[in-house]
């Protein structure tokens, strides 16, 4: 592949999951040094990708940051540079400092967005619009009516927009996802994602005032059943409800409207069948235990008409136990920290790098004429495009625990809206 330039890449965000980095030091979830980073900073290193830049609010943290990536990753790792240019620079503090970074960028360049999730629309947009493909994380946006305007956008643009749902390159879940199209109609989903209550502390900034545990966790699992029923089934109604006490009590004190765990219940109806309905039950919570050996609790369970499947993400058969920390289940399969034979980053394989990289590859590939954005929407690549039901499931829980009341999802003269 002669033609294949490498990419411009600039980071949005430069927090727990870009570089492991929290406001109050190294994050001490599973993320100590990241993920987006680390995994750019090796795509620079094996040449699918050139110059990087981080975009953050506040100037003054990236000495801190830069510090942090020198002595966890630069010194760890053999040949691996951690440098990139900052915005807003010279310490300053802006939180639109982005725009001034993807002004100075050319089309066909490209965006990484790791910042909260109220923040994904306006950044995400504003770089489409000029030409530059996007990486968003999940969820895409917290309206519908924005993930609609994002498709569009795109497609006006012609640059390939994904939303990086990492856990479709989940060895297990790409694999159950194949098993579940042999086992006929839909019947019954329930997913349970929790992380411990230390996580209010990182995300403290954010957390109950400009998303919820819903958008932040359920995403995973609404587009794990949406990927699954592509094609299959369509969601006609969501009813939310919310347990609520610990997030807004001692020590956290988060603001009033933080809820503790939301589940949505979703009615499905087959495309193919007019008899055949199904049920779906997403749960997500952030006041799980601390100490439970587990950063994610994750499981899933679906049943379709002719058998089921049942996954377990946080116990994968490894555990570690240590006597001052006890029991503790590691996930390699996501992101491998530990160096290979030579000293290099080993973890190409984990889902969490192969999702990011199998981004810059649909943008490489559309920058070559090798692809147009579109051939994208037609494989299973979470796009813009193909994400749409997941938003529309996570805007209509919203609405139905603000206005206590049931949501219909529909399809109104080619779009999808809420009603
Ligand atoms: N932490 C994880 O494990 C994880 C995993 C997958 C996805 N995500 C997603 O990543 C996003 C950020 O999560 P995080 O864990 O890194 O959060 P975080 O709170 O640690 O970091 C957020 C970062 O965004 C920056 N930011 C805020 N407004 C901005 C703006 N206008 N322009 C540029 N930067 C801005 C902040 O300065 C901060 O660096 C969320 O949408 C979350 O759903 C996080």
């Amino acid at each position: 592949m002669a033609n294949l330039t490498r990419l411009n890449v600039l980071m949005c965000g430069t927090g727990e999951y870009t570089t492991g980095w929290t406001g109050q030091g190294a994050s001490k979830s599973d993320k100590k040094i990241g993920v987006v980073g680390l995994t750019l900073f090796d795509l620079r290193r094996l040449g699918k990708v050139d110059k990087l830049g981080m975009a953050g609010v506040n100037g003054s943290k990236f000495p801190l940051i830069r510090k942090h990536l020198q002595e966890n990753i630069g010194n760890v790792y053999k040949d691996m540079a951690t440098s990139f240019d900052e915005f807003p620079k010279d310490g300053k503090h802006d939180p639109e400092a982005y725009k001034q970074a993807i002004d100075g960028m050319s089309p066909g360049d490209a965006v990484v967005i790791f910042t909260p999730d109220n923040t994904h629309y306006s950044i995400s947009l504003y770089a489409i619009e000029r030409g530059i493909h996007v990486l968003v994380t999940k969820p895409a946006t917290q309206l519908l009516s924005h993930h609609n305007a994002l498709i569009a956008a795109a497609r006006k643009h012609n640059v390939v927009c994904f939303v990086e749902h990492h856990k479709r390159f989940d060895p297990v879940y790409s694999d159950a996802k194949a098993r579940a199209q042999t086992l006929g109609e839909f019947n019954f989903f329930s997913a349970w994602m929790s992380q411990p209550k230390s996580q209010l502390e990182t995300f403290k900034a954010w957390a109950g005032k400009d998303s919820d545990i819903s958008y932040y966790l359920s995403s995973h699992h609404i587009d794990i059943c949406c990927w699954i029923l592509q094609d299959k089934a369509v969601p006609t109604r969501v009813v939310a409800s919310a347990a609520t006490g610990i997030a807004t009590s001692e020590p956290y004190n988060c603001v009033p409207q933080t809820e503790d765990t939301i589940t949505l219940l979703v009615d499905w109806e087959s495309i193919t069948s007019q008899k055949h309905k199904g049920t779906a039950v997403y749960t997500a919570s952030w006041t799980a235990p601390l100490k439970a050996g587990i950063h994610s609790a994750q499981h899933w369970y679906y049943m379709g008409e002719k058998g089921d499947i049942n996954v377990d993400q946080a116990h994968r058969g490894y555990d570690v136990t240590v006597d001052e920390t006890g029991k503790t289940w590691y996930n390699p399969f996501y992101m491998k920290y530990s160096p290979s034979e030579t000293g290099h980053f080993d973890g190409q394989r984990g889902y969490g790098y192969i999702s990011i990289e199998k981004f810059v590859d649909a943008a490489r590939e559309v920058n070559a004429g090798l692809a147009r954005p579109s051939d994208f929407d037609a494989s299973g690549y979470p796009t813009i495009a193909n994400t749409i039901l997941t938003t529309a499931i996570l805007n209509a829980g919203r609405v139905s625990l603000d206005e206590k009341r049931p949501v219909g999802i529909r399809k109104s003269e080619g779009v999808w809206i809420l009603e």
